[in-house]
Order: structure tokens, then sequence, then C-alpha cells
């Protein structure tokens, strides 16, 4: 197992990007109902946080709910809403005291009102912070991201304030959620599921990937660190041969 002192700080990401799963299979292999292991999730989330501070990693984004979720029954919905919203009210004075900037993404007029109001809180309250951006991915779909950015840009083509000739990669990605945000250099996704699940579709085109078989709530620390270090020893060739990018 990686330690800190394992990492290249010189080759850190400046972005990561976590699927955390397996909170439900956690639960359920220790007889509990499935909400005990989103409760447990949330050290994991803290344990995460750490890392990358500890690191100056400058953006963490954690895939905390997505679109597909509120297709679960309505009481683990209740419940997951319960504990994201008391868990922020808790966390704030922690996340101040470290300097992280708390952010989300996602179709966050969809969270119940009570949601939004500490979420909008906990934002403006942190946003003075400078260390890490602590992204948040809340009742958030890729292809939902996706969707609004053609609307939006569609109607600005109509009403004539973008030509289609003015459609290129940058201009699309200023019209994603993630428009202040760098792409994430790194994913990572627990519970030995290999899928992507509707997370960043577009941000993670030459994103590395990495799967370890953790169930979210035992996801440590060292874990963290762990794909820190299996990042640092990818070649990352950007569609490139390994020879010309050794040469640059
Ligand atoms: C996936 O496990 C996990 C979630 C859908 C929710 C993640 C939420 C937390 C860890 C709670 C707090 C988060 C924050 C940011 C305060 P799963 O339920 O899909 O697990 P399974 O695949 O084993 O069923």
């Amino acid at each position: 197992m990686a330690d800190i002192t394992n990492i290249d700080k010189s080759k850190l990401p400046k972005h990561v990007a976590i699927i955390m799963d397996g909170n439900g299979r956690w639960a359920k292999q220790k007889g509990k109902l499935r909400i005990f292991g989103h409760q447990n999730g949330v050290q994991s989330v803290r344990d995460a946080t750490e890392a990358a501070t500890e690191l100056g990693i400058q953006f963490l984004t954690l895939y905390a709910f997505s679109t597909e979720n509120w297709n679960r029954p309505q009481s683990e919905v209740d419940a997951l809403m319960e504990l994201l919203v008391s868990t922020i009210h808790k966390e704030v004075n922690t996340l101040n005291k470290n300097q992280i900037k708390l952010a989300a993404i996602g179709d966050i007029k969809s969270l119940p009102k009570n949601c939004q109001a500490e979420l909008a809180d906990a934002i403006q309250q942190t946003s003075k912070n400078k260390r890490l951006t602590l992204v948040l991915a809340l009742s958030y779909s890729s292809k939902w991201e996706i969707i609004k950015a053609v609307k939006e840009i569609s109607e600005k083509v109509k009403s004539k304030e973008l030509s289609v000739a003015d459609i290129n990669e940058d201009l699309f990605s200023n019209f994603l959620c993630t428009n202040k945000i760098p792409d994430p250099e790194l994913l990572i996704r627990t519970s030995g599921e290999l899928r992507i699940s509707n997370f960043l579709l577009w941000q993670i085109a030459y994103s590395e990937l990495y799967f370890t078989e953790k169930l979210w709530p035992d996801f440590r620390k060292e874990d963290f660190f762990d794909a820190i270090l299996a990042y640092q020893n990818r070649e990352r060739r950007f569609g490139k041969t390994s020879e010309q990018v050794k040469g640059n």
C-alpha cells in the first residue's frame, strides 16, 4: 500500500473524480440496511478529501447522487438527501479550517428545498477558500448535462448571439456544468464495477481510469494514494506514440 511519501508531488493530477460505489453491498454484507452503507461512506468522503488536500490536488469531484438514483426506493432517496443535508451542515467548519471550497454540479434545482438551501449556504461560506475545490455531483448525469449545453447553444444560435461556425470544443466545454474546472486526469471507481455510469462523459475523454475492488465505505486515504501512484506510473500519450511522448 502506498503512503504519501511514495508520491511524486511534481506529477500530480490537478483534478481527480470518483465514482463512489458499493455502499449498498457493504451494508448487505453486514446484514444492515443500505443507508448504513451510505452513512459509513461519509468517512470515506472525509478520507479522500483529506488525502487530496494533503497532496495539493486542486479539484476533487465526487459522484454523490446521479439522475438515475432518483429511481431508487423513496425511503433510500429520502435518507440519502437527509444524510447530505446533515453532512454538509456538520462539515462546513472543517472545510473552512482546511481551506476547502465546496461546489456542486448537476440539476441542483431538482433537489429538495432544504438540501438546496444547505448546499447554497455551505458554498457561500466556503467560497473564499483556495486550497482544494470539492465538487459534489448531485442529481447529475452526463447525458443531461450535454443535452442542456446543446439546448443553450441552440438558443444562442437562434438569437444570432452565436453562429454555427463558432461551435468548437472550447465553446462546448463552456456550456457544461464543469466550465470553470479542468478535465479530470484521473477517474477512480470503487467496488469492482467496470462502468462509467453516465459520469463526466465529455470531460473524461483522456482521463486515466482506475478501478478498485474496495467498496466505498472501506476506501481509506492509502487507497487514494494507491490510485495516484498508479496514475503516476501510466504513460499518457494523447494519441501520440510512446516514442513521441518520451522524446518530448
Ligand atoms: C453508491 O453506492 C453510492 C451512492 C449512490 C451515494 C454516495 C453517498 C455518500 C457516500 C453519502 C454522503 C456523501 C457526501 C458527499 C456527503 P450504491 O448504493 O450504489 O452501492 P451498491 O452498488 O453496492 O448498491
